[in-house]
C-alpha cells in the first residue's frame, strides 16, 4: 500500500492560477479571494500516473475526432464494480453522462412530470434541491435523524412525506454527502422497500462509492436483498470524485431494468443524444485499471486527516462532534455548542479565514454545521484547525 506521506510529497500540488472553480472562484463565491478553500469536493492532489500516462498518450497523438466506447473500457469498469463493489455487471445496462449532476436532471425530466414531487434526506448535496427545483417539481425533504452526529433515516417520517405528498422519486445519496454515511443493507433494504411499495423511483447518486473506510462496505443499489429492487432503480456513479476528475464531465449511468431503459433511451433521443468527452473515457478507463494502489494512498491521507480533526479539533472544543468516516472525504461539524449558528459565518469565514461550505446549504435546519473537505494536503488541514482553536481561544 501507498504510504500516506509519500502521496503527499508526491502527489500534492498548488492550485492558485489554475482555473480552479475552488481556488480562484472565491472572490465571487465568498466576496473575500483570501480564504483557505475546504469547500468544493475536489483534491489539491494530482490524479494518478496510470490516468496522466493515458491522457498524455491521447493528447500526443492530436486527434479527437469522433470516437466510439471500447470494449476495453467496458472491461475496466465492470471488473472495478465487480472487484471492488461485487457488482457483476452487463454491457446493456450502461449509458454515459456528461456529469453526476447533470444526469440527476435528466432522470428527473425523464421519469417525472412537471409538478410532481421528489423526495431527498436532508441534509444533502445542494445541487440534489436544485434538480428539482429547477425541473419545476416540487421539492419534499425528510431530515435524518442527527443521534449525536450520527445520522439514520427516520423510515415513518420518510414513508408518511411519500404519501401525503404523492411522492413519484427519490433522489438516494450512497453514500451520503454531507453526513458520511455508508449505508448498510438493512437501511437500504428499508428505503427502498418503502420507495417500491408506493411506486417511487429511486435515483442512487453513488459517485462517493470509492471512499469508504474501516468496516463500512458501499453497497450499490442494485444489489440490495439479492436484486430485489432493480426494476425500481436508476444508478448513477463516476471515477471522477475517485481520482479527481470533476472537469473531464464523465460519468455512467447504470439501468438493470429494460422498461426503465427504454423510458431512459426514449428521453436520451429526444433531448441529449449522451454524447461523451473522449479524454473522460480515456481517463476513467485507466483509473479503473491502474489507479488502486493511489487510490488506497490517497484514502490513508483522507483518514488520517479525519483523525487529526477529531483529536485536535473536537477533541478541544467543548460539544462540537463530527460526522464518523465511514464514507466521502466531506464530514460536517456541528458547532452549535461553541459558536451561535447566527455569528458561524462571521467567525469562519471573517475571522478564521476560512472557505467553507455551511449546513443550510445542504437543509433549512442545518445552520450551525460545517462540512469540510478533508482530501486535501495536511498543511491546509492543520491550518484549518490552527485558525479554529486561535479564533476560538480569543473569543
Ligand atoms: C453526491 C454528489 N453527486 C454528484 C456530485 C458531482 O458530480 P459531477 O461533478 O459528476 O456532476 C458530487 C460532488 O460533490 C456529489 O457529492
Amino acid at each position: 500500500m501507498m504510504e500516506k506521506d509519500y502521496f503527499v510529497s508526491r502527489y500534492s500540488t498548488e492550485r492558485r492560477g489554475t482555473v480552479s472553480l475552488k481556488w480562484d472562484l472565491l472572490e465571487e463565491r465568498y466576496g473575500d479571494a483570501d480564504l483557505i478553500p475546504m469547500w468544493v469536493a475536489d483534491m489539491e492532489f494530482k490524479t494518478c500516473e496510470a490516468i496522466t500516462e493515458a491522457l498524455t498518450e491521447k493528447i500526443e497523438h492530436g486527434i479527437f475526432g469522433y470516437a466510439y466506447i471500447p470494449q476495453s473500457y467496458y472491461d475496466a469498469f465492470f471488473d472495478w464494480m465487480e472487484n471492488r463493489h461485487g457488482m457483476p455487471m452487463e454491457k446493456e445496462w450502461v449509458r454515459l453522462a456528461t456529469g453526476v449532476v447533470g444526469a440527476l436532471y435528466w432522470f428527473v425530466n425523464c421519469y417525472t412530470k412537471p409538478g410532481d414531487a421528489v423526495i431527498i434526506m436532508t441534509p444533502v448535496y445542494y445541487p440534489f434541491h436544485n434538480a428539482v427545483k429547477d425541473c419545476k417539481r416540487k421539492l419534499v425533504t425528510c431530515d435524518l435523524v442527527n443521534n449525536n452526529g450520527y445520522f439514520t433515516v427516520d423510515y415513518d417520517a420518510f414513508e408518511r412525506q411519500i404519501v401525503d405528498n404523492d411522492v413519484k422519486m427519490f433522489i438516494l445519496c450512497s453514500p451520503h454527502n454531507p453526513v458520511g454515511r455508508v449505508w448498510k443493507e438493512e437501511e437500504l433494504d428499508r428505503m427502498l422497500d418503502i420507495c417500491k411499495r408506493h411506486g417511487v423511483l429511486v435515483i442512487s447518486d453513488e459517485i462517493h462509492q470509492d471512499f469508504v473506510f474501516g468496516d463500512s462496505r458501499h453497497i450499490p443499489a442494485p444489489m440490495v436483498s439479492g436484486g430485489k429492487y432493480r426494476d425500481n432503480l436508476v444508478l448513477v456513479n463516476a471515477a471522477s470524485k475517485t481520482f479527481n476528475l470533476a472537469a473531464l464531465v464523465h460519468s455512467n449511468i447504470v439501468i438493470c431494468d429494460p422498461k426503465l431503459r427504454v423510458q431512459y433511451d426514449e428521453f436520451a433521443n429526444m433531448y441529449n443524444r449522451t454524447d461523451f468527452n473522449i479524454l473522460g473515457i480515456t481517463a476513467t478507463e485507466a483509473g479503473y485499471r491502474g489507479g488502486a494502489d493511489w487510490l488506497e494512498g490517497l484514502l490513508a491521507v483522507i483518514e488520517d486527516n479525519y483523525n487529526y480533526v477529531k483529536r485536535e479539533l473536537c477533541g478541544k472544543l467543548p460539544g462540537v462532534t463530527m460526522t464518523p468516516l465511514e464514507g466521502t472525504y466531506l464530514p460536517m461539524l456541528d458547532m452549535r455548542s461553541c459558536i451561535e449558528p447566527e455569528e458561524l459565518k462571521g467567525f469562519i469565514q471573517d475571522k478564521c479565514r476560512l472557505a467553507v461550505d455551511y449546513g443550510e446549504w445542504f437543509g433549512d435546519n442545518f445552520k450551525g454545521f460545517i462540512r469540510l473537505n478533508l482530501a486535501t494536503d495536511p498543511k491546509y488541514v492543520k491550518m484549518a484547525v490552527d485558525a479554529i482553536l486561535r479564533e476560538y481561544a480569543k473569543r
